[in-house]
């Protein structure tokens, strides 16, 4: 079952100058999007660059388990033999997930509209997310759900035969809510329609375009309406994976704050619904040039020249800047923390519902480290002790999230005395190359808890 091997903790201490090239691995929303497109097109679609974190290969062996034919070549290189719309064949066991929220929530819509049963399950971070906001659209195709109080993992799914396209404007602002109505939507008949009133993550919908399907976007006053036409035939195509601008802003934000450091983040995704993060640290007075605007694999990238900045200064970050950095606010309030001034971060109550409670997470983990916070049901401020003022010297609780993990180990790296996780496992989940390629930059990351 849902692989939780022994904890790996780990710790950083203050680190010299950060040089060098940071080459992210692919990026995740994009990377389990090839693997379920590819699995619901007719043909074989190659994908290169794909992000070999755990999460995703938990994508891949469940589109195995769907009856598709997933293949690795090599490094980051892939194939997928569709079966097309509708094509999935029922799986003979449970499809366990792992810690991966989009990958059960993409796979459940997935499936949703097919004549087919099927149980999911995750690891414990997993078991207690909420599903009811995939579940209740995907009831609206007549898709029923049977998991555990407050619809939480195992669970078993139960697709509808013969769906009809829904109409359903978004409660939450979610990426992986849109697209698993739409992924559902394709096997339905007619047009499904998902309103969205704050734009979120739009892999999806390019990605729909791209394999073939039929979808308009028009902008209303209601916010987003995005339309499907139901029941295309995808095509198979090739996929070039972009880097990952979430996994980049470790390496950034390292370099941001670790005195003397100059380093070179290539491809990093600008758009616009990912790059809320780089904006608000552009506002925070950081030192990053944006080099090279071009397009990979689709998406606007450019290569980011990151320099330390002594003087940030904290920032009010807008409430309706949330979706397009909503993975960033952890390693955000880590920046913030060596800023001068108070960092109010308003509109993230979504954190709360992520890998970990990420609001409580960081708050608690600062805290230890010396760092005042303020924290609310939807706020979390930061009151900045400046360059090299953090005190650290404390051992943060990640309660199985990749990102508080990678959040503290970057403020070890400049706070005065060492910080330590209590487990740096689940790091592999997104950014298997973590701690190579910052101990490559001249990071100082050790085994075990310091000392
Ligand atoms: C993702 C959407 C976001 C994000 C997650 C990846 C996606 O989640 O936090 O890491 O690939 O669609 P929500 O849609 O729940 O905001």
């Amino acid at each position: 079952m849902s692989g939780e091997g022994p904890a790996k903790p780990m710790h950083a201490l203050k680190s010299g100058p950060l040089s060098g090239t940071a080459l992210v691995p692919g990026d995740k929303s994009i990377s389990h999007r090839a693997l379920i497109f590819g699995a619901m097109s007719r043909g074989l679609t190659r994908v290169t660059g794909l992000l070999e974190g755990q999460d995703v290969l938990d994508t891949a062996k469940a589109m195995r388990a769907f009856g598709a034919g997933v293949t690795r070549h090599g490094q980051g290189d892939w194939s997928v033999e569709g079966v097309g719309v509708g094509g999935f064949t029922e799986p003979d066991d449970v499809i366990d997930c792992g810690n991966s929220g989009t990958g059960v929530r993409l796979i459940m819509g997935t499936m949703a509209t097919t004549a087919m049963t099927a149980t999911f399950t995750g690891d414990a971070s997993l078991r207690k997310r909420p599903m009811g906001r995939v579940t209740d659209p995907l009831s609206l195709f007549g898709t029923r759900a049977y998991g555990r109080q407050g619809g939480r993992l195992p669970m078993t799914v139960v697709g509808a035969g013969q769906a009809r396209g829904i109409r359903y404007a978004l409660p939450v602002a979610s990426a992986q809510v849109k697209s698993a109505i739409l992924l559902a939507g394709l096997n339905a008949a007619g047009e499904t329609v998902v309103i969205e009133r704050e734009p979120t993550r739009d892999h999806s919908e390019r990605m729909l375009l791209g394999f073939g399907a039929t979808l308009h976007v028009e902008k209303t006053a209601e916010g987003h309406v995005i339309t499907l036409q139901g029941r295309p035939e995808l095509r198979a195509r090739s996929v070039a994976v972009p880097r990952d601008p979430s996994s980049a802003a470790f390496p950034t934000c390292a370099a941001l704050i670790v005195e003397g450091s100059d380093i070179l983040v290539p491809g990093v995704s600008q758009n616009l619904t990912r790059n809320g993060l780089y904006i608000t640290l552009a506002e925070m007075g950081a030192n990053i040039d944006f080099l090279n605007p071009r397009e990979e694999g689709g998406e606007p990238v450019a290569d980011l020249r990151v320099r330390f900045s002594g003087a940030m200064r904290g920032i009010e970050v807008p409430a309706e800047r949330a979706p397009s950095m909503i993975d960033e606010y952890p390693i955000l309030a880590v920046v913030a923390a060596f800023s001068e001034g108070k960092t109010v971060m308003r509109g993230i109550r979504e954190l709360r519902v992520k890998e970990s409670d990420r609001i409580d997470a960081m708050a608690r983990g600062l805290e230890a480290c010396g760092v005042r916070v303020e924290e609310e049901e939807d706020m979390l401020s930061v009151h900045g002790m400046g360059a090299g003022g953090m005190p650290g010297g404390a051992v943060a609780r990640t309660h199985l999230d990749h990102r508080i993990a990678m959040s503290f180990l970057v403020a070890g790296l400049a706070s005065r005395a060492p910080i330590g996780v209590d487990d740096a496992a689940p790091i592999a989940t997104s950014f298997p190359i973590f701690e190579t390629l910052m101990t490559g930059l001249g990071a100082e990351l050790r085994q075990g808890r310091p000392d």
